[in-house]
């Protein structure tokens, strides 16, 4: 089954999606992105994910490439024709096509909007998690507007690979006070002695996640207090559980970072109650 992507306007074979050589996204890195969940046929949190979108514009004074509901109809459409029933979508929009310049261009030029739509098997995602995966740390040498969901995303990539060579699957970045920010694209959640769920305040340093902030519905909902603070590598590590969060994937628990076992070393009880309850709590929409 050929794939469809929808790329300013049509909706093309996947194959022959393609941007302008001058767009800015491509030059500049100058645009910025959602990826969303679709599981069991229905896209989740949604109205979140748009809300951050809308916010990642205004704050680089980009344009909505369209009105918020025709961008939901063309997500949906793609789901659709794409025929995905647990996956996700993916949409990028960037200040458009114009002569390389760093300046922006000129009031009007049409922002550039993309969007695909992919399968994920959820058989790979319930064997990751009963594994639990590994960790590495390294410095954060991201800019300082991490809280906008840019596709300038080389050092993130950076981290990954480091992690990939070390035979880890995330890296998390520490700031130089030796405090936890968030991995390389997930946010990071540590289970204190009390039982309580740690995570960083997102005002600063991090990406304010939509997993997250959903996760912050389903501890309420299961009588888990959350505590948003600052926490050293040490106390990461120390930890009874840590995992991360993401769309993509929910939550996964972190059983090894920089070589050292987590808690006992197996995935934690905390993550697999959240990952229960999270379908139930989070919005729901249909394709
Ligand atoms: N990444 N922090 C970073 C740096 C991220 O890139 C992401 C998501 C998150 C989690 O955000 P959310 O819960 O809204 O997915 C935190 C996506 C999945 C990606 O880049 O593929």
């Amino acid at each position: 089954m050929s794939r469809i992507a929808y790329v300013n306007g049509a909706y093309v074979p996947h194959s022959d999606a393609m941007v302008h050589v001058e767009d800015r996204g491509y030059q500049f890195a100058d645009g910025v992105y959602e990826v969303c969940e679709i599981r069991h046929g229905v896209i989740v949190d949604l109205t979140r994910h748009l809300d951050r979108l809308g916010r990642s514009l205004g704050e680089l004074r980009i344009d909505w490439p369209m009105s918020r509901a025709a961008l939901a109809q063309v997500i949906r459409r793609v789901a659709r024709m794409n025929h995905v029933k647990n996956g996700m979508f993916y949409l990028q929009v960037t200040r458009g096509v114009a002569k390389r310049d760093h300046v922006f261009p000129k009031a009007g030029t049409r922002p550039s909007i993309v969007v695909t739509a992919k399968s994920t098997d959820p058989k790979i995602i319930a064997a990751k998690n009963a594994k639990g995966l590994k960790a590495i740390t390294v410095p954060d040498n991201r800019w300082e507007r991490v809280d906008i969901k840019t596709v300038g995303l080389l050092p993130n990539a950076m981290a990954r690979q480091a992690a990939k060579e070390q035979g880890a699957q995330e890296a998390i970045y520490v700031d130089r006070d030796g405090n936890v920010t968030e991995g390389a694209a997930t946010n990071v959640w540590m289970v204190d002695a009390d039982g309580a769920l740690v995570t960083r305040p997102a005002e600063h340093g991090i990406l304010r996640g939509i997993t997250r902030t959903t996760l912050q519905d389903v501890a309420a909902r299961l009588g888990v207090e959350i505590r948003e603070r600052k926490f050293s590598v040490e106390e990461m590590k120390a930890s009874r559980e840590v995992f991360i969060t993401a769309a993509t994937s929910i939550c996964f628990p972190i059983v090894e970072i920089d070589g050292h076992a987590v808690g006992n070393g197996h995935p934690g009880s905390m993550s697999q109650k959240i990952r229960e309850a999270f379908f139930d709590i989070a919005e729901k929409t249909s394709i």
